[in-house]
């Protein structure tokens, strides 16, 4: 453990983050969380928290809007990872800058697990998101701070389980009817959490991905529409009745979508399915490297496997 790098990981509690802490802990490297005294007394979140004691993590009550206790906590650690919710994106100059008081830190995770947000075609409100993420790199850039990008593309939770339905409470893929953005020949990637996690974690101490964007772009795990839903037809022997929804009537939807939370899902949807923005460009070694082919020891999960949960 001695040589594995300290991680303090600011969201260590969300969708991501906890298992970012889990696979950090599993890698041997010693996990701090940053925990905001509220979320320790939150009962939602006690399981939680008596899983992260149980597995050795040290939790520092701290917040985000604090700047001493994140000094405070930065300066325990060698690496931040930050998985904030979206909406906290912005505020993440809070960590850049007390990454600079600090003083220690030898590479810094800003909050990412997407789309590559300096290579995307997006339209509102999808388009703003991607924006304060890149903003968040350009901080990070300009201050000279060590870093690591992560493009994780569509979690398998919030795109494959639904087959990209725009459907808020839906947990499997339609049986029916289905909408196909676009033409449906647009390549997207899709990766299953706990794989995002891995694969994160072990670029901590990898000096192949200093300064560089990393793409998790497992070969398995790459499928048009229109290769998906047959592969999805197969499994249940059934031939869904599909939609072809053109760019015109996606970017309606979106327009005259009242929920801000389906404008967001829908944008981004625009994005990955119609732009094809996950595939459209080349990642060349200046920038990038890809997760797959550094780590080709990570059994992940195939689309193909996961798929097979709902059948
Ligand atoms: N590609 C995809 O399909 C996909 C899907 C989901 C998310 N993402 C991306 O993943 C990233 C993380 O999102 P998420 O869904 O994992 O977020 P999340 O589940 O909402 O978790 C957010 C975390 O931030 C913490 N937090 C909130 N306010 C804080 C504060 N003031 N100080 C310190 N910590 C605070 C929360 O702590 P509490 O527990 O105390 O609330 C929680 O641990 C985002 O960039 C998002 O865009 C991508």
């Amino acid at each position: 453990m001695a040589d594995k790098s300290k991680i303090l990981i600011i969201g260590g509690t969300g969708y991501i983050g906890k298992l970012l802490v889990e696979a950090g802990v599993k890698a041997g490297h010693p996990i701090y969380i940053l925990v905001r005294q509220s979320t320790l007394f939150d009962p939602s979140k006690s399981s939680l928290i008596d899983s992260f004691n149980k597995s050795g993590v040290t939790l520092i009550i701290g917040d985000l809007f604090d700047h001493e206790s994140l000094v405070n906590a930065i300066r325990l650690v060698d690496v931040v990872i930050s998985t904030v919710d979206l909406a906290l994106v912005g505020h993440q100059l809070k960590i850049i800058a007390a990454i600079k008081e600090a003083g220690n830190v030898k590479k810094f995770y800003p909050s990412e697990y997407g789309n590559d947000v300096d290579r995307v075609n997006g339209v509102e409100p999808a388009k703003t998101a991607f924006a304060s993420k890149a903003q968040i790199r350009r901080a990070i850039e300009d201050e000279g701070i060590p870093h690591t990008y992560i493009v994780s593309y569509c979690t398998f939770g919030y795109f494959l389980q639904t087959l990209a339905q725009p459907v808020l409470e839906a947990e499997a893929p339609p049986m029916d009817k289905i909408d196909v953005l676009g033409d449906g020949n647009v390549k997207v990637v899709y990766n299953e959490e706990h794989d995002i996690a891995t694969y994160t974690i072990k670029t901590v101490d990898d000096p192949r991905t200093l300064n560089k964007i990393v793409y998790l772009k497992p070969p398995s795990n790459i499928y048009s529409f229109n290769k998906l839903v047959s592969l999805w037809e197969k499994k249940i022997n059934k031939t869904l009745e599909k939609c072809y929804l053109s760019e015109e009537q996606v970017l309606k939807q979106i327009r005259e979508s009242q929920d801000p939370l389906m404008q967001l899902m829908l944008s981004l949807r625009h994005s990955v399915y119609v732009m094809g923005d996950q595939t459209n460009f080349e990642i060349e070694p200046s920038f990038g490297v890809e997760a797959s082919a550094l780590y080709p020891d990570v059994k992940y999960t195939t689309v193909d496997e996961y798929l097979d949960r709902f059948v």
